[in-house]
């Protein structure tokens, strides 16, 4: 089957995208308010763009016009102070992710509804997730927006603090992934409401060809 961007909705082509570019990787977002509320969401577009300096980018769609348009918390937070932090998902907190992207109303406590602690930040004002091994704080760059009838906005942000539990790191400070007790179970999102865990991994060396 073969179809252009015109033929579909941009219903469809959220569906057809989030299953055919996939397992995405999960940023799972801490921010505060301007009075320094904390707030906590997913997001799968996303991806680390640069290392010198380290850089995150994700990606955070409009409100839907039926749930009254306009941007998300994370988004107004980031603009507003300019921060956040961004956790690994793991498959131990599937339900956890996908539970802190239901839309609370402005005066509950995410973070108590869904049942997160939290530790403080080195850096910058956000919390960090207590049970997330790797945490990664940030400080917005710059945001670039996109698109009419369904707006999104890609947040660009230098790292400006590391953190890992010592346990899932190797000999080299990387971070190990798999199902061991020492490894992330990385959690990725496929289409719809399916998930992937990174249980099994394997090393692909350099091959003989090129010079
Ligand atoms: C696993 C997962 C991934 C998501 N990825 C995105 C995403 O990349 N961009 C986006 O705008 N919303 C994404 N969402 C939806 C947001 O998490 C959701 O709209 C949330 O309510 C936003 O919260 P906030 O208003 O506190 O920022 C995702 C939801 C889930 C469960």
């Amino acid at each position: 089957m073969d179809w252009s961007p015109a033929d579909r909705s941009p219903g469809a082509h959220y569906h057809f995208l989030t299953s055919a570019v996939a397992p995405r990787p999960i940023a799972w977002v801490t921010t505060v308010d301007g009075e320094g509320r904390a707030n906590c969401a997913p997001f799968s577009y996303f991806q680390g763009v640069g290392s010198d300096p380290p850089m995150l980018m994700l990606s955070i769609s409009d409100r839907p016009e039926r749930a009254g348009g306009g941007p998300k918390d994370t988004l107004r937070n980031i603009q507003e102070t300019g921060e956040f932090v961004v956790h690994v998902a793991t498959a131990q907190h599937a339900q956890q992710v996908v539970d802190s992207a239901a839309p609370f109303p402005p005066d509950v406590d995410e973070l108590e509804a869904v049942g997160l602690e939290t530790v403080p930040s080195h850096v910058v004002r956000p919390p960090r997730l207590a049970d997330s091994p790797v945490a990664m704080e940030c400080r917005l760059v710059e945001t670039h927006r996109f698109g009419q009838r369904v707006p999104v906005t890609v947040v660009f942000g230098e790292v400006v603090h590391f953190h890992a539990d010592d346990a899932v790191l190797d000999k080299r400070g990387n971070v190990r992934a798999g199902a061991g007790p020492d490894a992330v179970r990385f959690l990725a999102r496929l289409g719809g409401h399916r998930y992937a865990a990174v249980d099994e991994t394997f090393e692909v060396g350099p091959g003989s060809v090129g010079s």
